[in-house]
This record gives structure tokens, sequence and C-alpha cells, in this order.
């Protein structure tokens, strides 16, 4: 067994990242079974989970949305939050239960939480029932623990991050819309923080294999294509071959897909060149996700930020002035240690000032073997929930605003499908990532239509489909 070791996991810097490509030569030894797959956390895992899809099809599974029907159960977790763990092992104990009625089944977990030596600790005495645990640095080597399983459980998890794999094969979520991993893991260690532990150090794929993956998808049809890192602005920069983010993007841009977006953006990275380059080319779309966490500079530097209050507005301003019409969102963390009312009202400030068009607010949760996690925390749990209340209040009030400036204008749509809930209507993203609801029209499924906005709401827009002709 190889347990990741948290108080180790800085000190692994120096080691040499190899490309390497992925074996599919696997037999189909699970003919008529069939899996669940259960996916937590942010697209990074939504991603990976395409990428297990695949093997388990490959091995002969076919995929089952209901839990009771599985042979394999496959949870891809998260270790963000403490709530994210919470949910984890609340689905476990289902999963048990059913394992009671059906011994056959199988249970393997991945993800962050996989990355956590207090969490494998806890499977290993607490939940001897679950089969397999694999990391997130061998989810390529899923399908070998699954040909060899044992009697007993398996824990195969690695601290040293994985190298760079290149030909892996997805069974994508949609036909329209496609994520492309540019880079994998982190290394700004922000103090509160536990992806640098689960997903390891900063390495970046080369330029050439992310443009053939785009080109690739073009040409099966792919309308959008997200482009995926921790940090996308850090882009190359592990490689030192002379090139990064914004050469990336202009190159990806270059290959004339439809819609191009990126996450997650750290203001720390960001540099005026990149800006220009998003400005420059129509298929960019004028979206950028910046995540602030805090507007007071004591807690952001408690935090590990690198960036002040006032640097971060005078990013935001150069991508305002640049950009016209973008969209900017952020995260924000709300009950840091030491955070006083002054703290916090620096950061509705900031939220005051900028206005963003959306933001995701939490509160702070301790990761275990992160350093703020040994800051004494004298923020009550309640004012905790005020404050985010607070904060809350004043983001959906903006996100509502900056909704209805769009009502009565014409804006592109890019249809992704169906509403799931009335079949009547259809659903898709403005290029500023809006999610936009419109009466009928299948036909327009995977295009990109013009579309006039009637009415807005905090979290969503309605539009009508505009008469042919219409130019935008
Ligand atoms: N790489 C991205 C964020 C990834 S995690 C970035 O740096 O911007 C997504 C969000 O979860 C973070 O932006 C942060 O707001 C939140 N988050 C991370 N750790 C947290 C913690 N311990 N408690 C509460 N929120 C946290
Ligand atoms: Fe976490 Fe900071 Fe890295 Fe984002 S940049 S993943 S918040 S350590
Ligand atoms: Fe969660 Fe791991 Fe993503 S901790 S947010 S799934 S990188």
């Amino acid at each position: 067994m190889n347990l990741p070791d948290l108080k180790q996991a800085k000190k692994r810097t120096d080691n040499e990242v190899v490309e390497k490509q992925v074996e599919y030569n696997y037999p189909k030894a699970f003919v008529n079974k069939k899996y669940f797959l259960r996916t937590y956390g942010c697209q990074m895992n939504v991603h990976d989970s395409e990428e297990i899809r695949k093997y388990l099809e490959i091995l002969g599974f076919s995929e089952t949305t209901v839990l009771e029907e599985s042979d394999l159960v496959v949870l891809n977790t998260c270790a963000i939050r403490e709530n994210a763990h919470d949910k984890v092992f609340g689905y476990l104990g289902r999963c048990k239960h059913l394992k009671r009625e059906k011994p056959d089944l199988l249970i393997a977990i991945g993800g962050c939480m996989s990355q956590e030596e207090n969490v494998v600790c806890e499977i290993k005495t607490k939940h001897p029932y679950v089969d397999i645990v694999f990391g997130t640095h061998n989810i390529n080597e899923l399908p070998k623990l699954l040909l060899e399983n044992k009697a007993k459980q398996t824990i195969e998890v690695y601290s040293i991050e994985g190298d760079v794999y290149e030909g892996i094969q997805y069974k994508r979520d949609s036909k329209i819309t496609a994520w492309v991993d540019i880079m994998y893991g982190c290394d700004k260690f922000c103090t509160y923080c536990i992806v640098p532990y689960t997903r390891g150090k900063e390495r970046s794929r080369k330029l050439e294999n992310i443009i053939a993956e785009v080109e690739e998808l073009k040409q099966n049809g792919y309308k959008e294509v997200t482009l995926l890192g921790q940090n996308v602005n850090a882009y190359g920069r592990d490689l030192n071959m002379g090139y990064d983010f914004k050469d990336l993007l202009e190159k990806v841009a270059q290959t004339g897909i439809d819609r191009i977006r990126f996450v997650t953006s750290h203001p720390w990275n960001f540099t005026s060149e990149m800006i220009d380059v998003i400005a420059k080319y129509d298929n960019i779309m004028p979206y950028i996700h910046l995540p602030l966490q805090s507007g007071s500079d004591g807690i952001l530097k408690l935090m590990g930020r690198r960036y002040t209050k006032e640097e971060y507005l005078h990013l935001y301003n150069q991508i305002k002035e640049k950009i016209p019409n973008v969209s900017i969102t952020t995260d924000i963390i709300v009950g840091f240690p030491n955070e006083t009312e002054e703290d916090f009202l620096e950061t509705l400030d900031v939220v005051n000032t900028c206005k963003f068009d959306s933001a995701f607010t939490f509160i702070y949760s301790p990761r275990v073997g992160t350093p703020a996690s040994l800051i004494k925390d004298n923020v009550t749990m309640e004012e905790k929930e005020e404050r985010l209340q607070r904060l809350n209040t004043l983001v959906n009030a903006y996100s509502l605003e900056a909704n209805q400036r769009l009502v009565e204008n014409i804006v592109p749509v890019l249809i992704l499908g169906e509403n799931e809930k009335d079949k009547t209507r259809i659903y898709g993203y403005t290029d500023t990532m809006k999610l936009v609801n419109i009466e009928g029209g299948c036909d327009l499924i995977g295009k990109i239509v013009p579309i006039k906005i009637k009415e807005a709401k905090s979290f969503s827009l309605d539009g009508e489909i505009v008469k042919e002709g219409v130019s935008i």
C-alpha cells in the first residue's frame, strides 16, 4: 500500500514529470455488468469521470443511473470542504446497505478524498466493505485493479504526482461542449486549500497535444471547449518550452473552434498580454472566472493569495476596459480565522465595486494537513453564517442586475438541450455563460443562435428565438 503523505507534499517538487501514453488493451471481462458512477466536486472531477467511464465501457460494463441495478459503484470524490466528505460517507452508507443484499457488488472510491491520508485510514478501519481505493494520479490503473480484484480491500494511491498521460480516451457527457485538460495540479498552496495535496504539483500538457485534441473535437462537431486547470494562467511555466497561456489561447483560437473558455484563473498570474489575446479573438468567450476569496488585505495575506485588494481591482478594471461586455464571476470564502467585521466589509466593498455577474460563496472549512487548519478559528459559526447570508443577498442582487441589463438584447446562445422538466423548452448558454431558457426549437440543439432576452431572473434568463435574417 502506498499512502499519501500530506506533510511531504510540499517537498515533492523536483521529481521529473514524464509524458506517457495510456494503455487500452484490456479484455472485456465485465460484459452484462452494470456500473453506477457518482461524481462530486469540480470540473476536473467531472472530466476525470469521463475518463473513468471510457475504461469501464472498454471492460464491457454498461452504465446505469439506478444504484440498486449496479454491479459496480464508483464514487469520484471531492475533498474541498467538510460537507463534500459528509456527502460521500453518507452515500457510502447506502452502498454498504446494498452490498448486504448483493454481496458481489464491487465498490470503488477514487478522486480527491482518496488522496487524503486520514480518509484512507478511515476507509481502511471503518469501511472494510469498500473493495478498491484509487487516487487522482492513477485513474489509468482502475481497469487493472478491477481485473485483479481480490477478496480483501485494495488500496492503490500514490502521493507522488502522476506523469502527464497522453492519448487518454473519454466517454464525453456532451457532443457539443468538451472539457480539455491543459494542466494538472496546483503549486499555489493557498493556506486553506487541499487541492495541491490531492492533485500534486503543476504539470502542463504540451501545446501540440492540446491543439491536436481541440482540432479533433472540432472535426467531430464540437462547438465549445473549456480549457481546464486549477490555475490556467500558470500554464506552460513548468515546461520551459518558451510558451505560456497566452500562446496556448492564441493557438486554440486559431483552430477556429466556435467557442473557447477556460477555468480557473488565479489573479496573480494574469498578465495584460493574456487579456489582449482574449480581447483579440471573437471565439474566446468574454467570460472570466476570477476568484477573489476575500477583499481584506490582512485575510488575503493569511490565505497566501499573493495579491492585495488594490491589485485585484486593478486587474479587474484592466479586464473590463479591454474586453467589452465581459462577464466576470468569482469565488469568495467567508469566516476565515481572524476575519473581523471590518475585514468582511472590505469583501462587501469589492463586491459593490465589481458587481460580479455571479459568485460562488463558501463558509471556510478547515482541511486536515493545510496550514490554515492550524490557525485558531475565532469566528463563531453564527457569525460565519450571518456573513454568508449578507454576502449572498448582495451577490444575488448584482447577478439579477447583470441579467436585467440583457433584457430586450439579442445575444448568441449555444443551445445544449431540452429542458428536463418541461420538454417544450430548450436551454443554452450565452457567450458570457448565462443560462437561457427558450420556448421550443429542438432542431436548434448544437447550434449557436440569436436569442432575444425577454425576462431576467437571478440565476437564469428567459429568451425567444429571433426570426431568421437577424445578425448578432
Ligand atoms: N483553483 C481555483 C479554485 C479551486 S477550489 C482558484 O484558486 O481559484 C474552488 C473554490 O473553493 C475556491 O476558489 C475557494 O473559494 C473554495 N475553497 C477552497 N478551499 C476551501 C476551504 N477550505 N473552505 C471553503 N472554501 C474553500
Ligand atoms: Fe487551491 Fe489556491 Fe490552488 Fe486554487 S490556487 S486550487 S485555491 S491552492
Ligand atoms: Fe474537489 Fe478535488 Fe476539485 S478537492 S474541487 S474535486 S480538485
